[in-house]
């Protein structure tokens, strides 16, 4: 969507309120180093979850899938100045290259990044009893209903449980579809109609990255 009219106007407004800087950009640069997709959040979106970190005054964060940490490092400076963010990352050479992003970055200090799968990690932080602020949710697709019925368990009334990915370029219309990632995000969305925990929405994403959406929940 890079030159159509959306990608054009989320350069316009990234150019004014989406600026990301060497960290940020080092971070994108490290994945192209090392031959990694990049399915990092746009820097309008990362502003975008900044935005709504703040708005929530958000002292703890939780964030399933980290890739290069480039969603993190915009969330960790949300954060109020005491205020940490746990990310959970399965692949061992994301993990490390996140690692190195948040150094450059100099935000170790804020992140508590945990290597493991999700499915795993959650109910330990579940059993620590951990109670988050916010919740981003960009792991892989299959599993989102289980993502988040554990960020519903690791939650207060207030808490804000933002899953990316959410549209798919719109293919989550064809209910035959037969892709994982999809079938994975429209169980989620119809759980999401029928959670009576939450007040939600999804935005639809136009931009610089695929038509995608997001979803925006806060839990009553
Ligand atoms: N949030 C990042 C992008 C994440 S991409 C950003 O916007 O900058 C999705 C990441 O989830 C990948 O790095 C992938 O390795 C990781 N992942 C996939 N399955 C996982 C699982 N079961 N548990 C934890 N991480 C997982
Ligand atoms: C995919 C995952 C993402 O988190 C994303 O933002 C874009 C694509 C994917 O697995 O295809
Ligand atoms: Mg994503």
């Amino acid at each position: 969507m890079e030159n159509s009219i959306f990608g054009k106007v989320d350069q316009y407004i990234s150019e004014r309120l989406g600026n990301d800087d060497k960290a940020l950009a080092g971070a994108i640069e490290s994945l192209e180093n090392a031959g990694i997709d990049n399915m990092s959040i746009s820097p309008n979106q990362g502003k975008f979850l900044q935005v709504l970190a703040k708005m929530v005054q958000a002292k703890n964060i939780l964030e399933l899938g980290t890739l290069a940490g480039y969603s993190t490092i915009w969330l960790a400076r949300a954060l109020t100045p005491d205020g940490k963010i746990v990310t959970i990352e399965s692949d061992p050479q994301h993990a490390e290259i996140a690692r190195e992003n948040f150094k450059t970055a100099s935000l170790e200090y804020k992140i508590d990044l945990r290597v493991g799968n999700a499915l795993d990690i959650l109910p330990q932080l579940e059993a620590e009893d951990r109670v988050f602020d916010m919740v981003f949710i960009d792991a892989d697709k299959p599993p989102y209903v289980e993502y988040f019925e554990s960020a519903l368990r690791l939650a207060r009334p207030g808490t804000v449980i933002v899953a990316d990915n959410v549209i798919r370029n719109g293919k989550i219309l064809d209910s035959n579809s037969t892709d994982k990632k999809v079938s994975g995000v429209q169980r989620f969305n119809d759980m999401l109609s029928r959670c009576g925990k939450v007040t939600a929405t999804i935005l639809q994403t136009f931009g610089i990255k695929e038509y995608d959406g997001m979803a925006i929940a806060v839990v009553d």
